[in-house]
């Protein structure tokens, strides 16, 4: 499938953006934003290696995160100008002080239909019955690669078999469907795509692909370590046959195939080879509460500082809708634009 990836015309003015009452909000190139992921924290209890760098991460001091009455205050009003899907992310959402609070609060929030969260899985077997019973509808969960030594590698001293947990419970407790993200570097675990993608044939899971990002920090893991769809489609069909396309949403990043006969299905996400920018409905927040319009650009539109001086829920409102309308056409990586400015575990991936 081809994606546009020109910036068509902007609109000139904000009339697409709906008034008080309608449903949806949209940018300036027309495109509904109905999707926030929202990240809790910029921590983390890893340090993969195409994330961050091994030292010298810096973390925002507490009082710079949103506080969980700031964060839900922004779900609620987002989900008045028609977002209607949250993410969870980080960092590690897990590591959130309250997060199972958090997750019930958004859950009960008007508007709100669906909450899914992104997470390593390290302490997920634990977490795993709350959050459901919290209205946590589904869970993605990092796995790059099945080989223990190798995971404690990639992530710099993570454990494989906690993620195994987590996975096992997290099915158990119906945050379904499971999907499972495996960014793929070449030279660490490129050569294990053929067998992540085989975890379909008997679990209805989707294994997702994703291509790495030169993200702040961690550049160099995709100048050398790149591995596009292309090649991984290559690779898989060389094991396993010709894979079935299968519709999915535009709005859905991953383009999905099955193996024939696969319970689960396989996805790739190709923010470098292929971009998505022309389907984007989403936009960010970030822990110290900006708005990040894309993920792969710096324009942020500050929330926290507007809340803390004191402004109506209705100044809210249209601070997110001037953002939305902000929301850049896309990111620069083809071109070899890598401005990016924060690392992914400060934006919330
Ligand atoms: N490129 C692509 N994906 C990344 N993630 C983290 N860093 C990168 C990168 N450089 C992914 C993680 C996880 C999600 C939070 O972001 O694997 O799935
Ligand atoms: Fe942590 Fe996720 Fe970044 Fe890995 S990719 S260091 S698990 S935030």
């Amino acid at each position: 499938m081809s994606t546009v990836h020109e910036a068509p015309a902007r609109l000139l003015d904000d009339r697409a953006i709906p008034r008080a009452g309608e449903r949806v909000t949209r940018d300036a190139y027309g495109r509904p934003i109905t999707y926030l992921r929202v990240s809790l924290t910029d921590r983390c209890n890893l340090r993969c290696v195409y994330c961050m760098p091994a030292h010298g991460v810096k973390f925002a001091p507490r009082d710079e995160l949103l506080t969980d009455d700031e964060l839900i205050r922004v779900v609620r009003v987002a989900a008045r100008l028609g977002f209607n899907r949250i993410r969870l992310t980080g960092g590690e959402p897990t590591v959130r002080p309250h997060l199972v609070e958090i997750v019930r609060a958004i859950a009960q929030t008007p508007g709100i239909d669906d909450i899914s969260m992104t997470t390593n899985g390290l302490l997920l077997e634990r977490l795993a019955p709350d959050l459901k019973a919290a209205g946590l509808t589904r869970i993605n969960i990092s796995i790059d690669t099945l080989d223990p030594a190798r995971y404690t590698i990639m992530t710099r001293g993570g454990k494989l078999e906690r993620v195994w947990a987590g996975i096992l419970a997290a099915e158990a407790v119906g945050l379904t469907p499971i999907k499972l993200n495996a960014v793929v570097v070449r030279g660490l675990n490129d050569h294990e795509v053929p067998d992540l993608a085989a975890l379909t044939l008997d679990h209805p899971w989707q294994v997702r692909f994703i291509e790495v990002m030169p993200l702040e920090g961690v550049g160099h893991v995709h100048d050398s370590g790149l591995v596009t769809t292309a090649e991984m489609i290559a690779r898989l069909q060389e094991r396993f046959g010709p894979l079935e396309q299968l519709p999915a949403p535009l709005s859905d990043p991953a383009r999905v195939y099955r193996i024939a006969g696969a319970q689960g299905t396989i996805g790739f996400i190709s923010p470098v080879s292929e971009p998505f920018c022309a389907f984007c409905n989403r936009v960010r927040l970030t822990a110290d509460g900006k708005l990040r319009l894309c993920l792969l650009r710096n324009d942020e539109v500050d929330l926290r500082d507007f809340m803390r001086r004191g402004c109506s829920d209705d100044e809210l409102a249209e601070r997110i809708r001037f953002a939305i309308w902000r929301k850049p056409w896309g990111h620069g990586l083809r071109e070899g634009d890598r401005n990016v400015g924060r690392g992914m575990s400060q934006i919330g991936g």
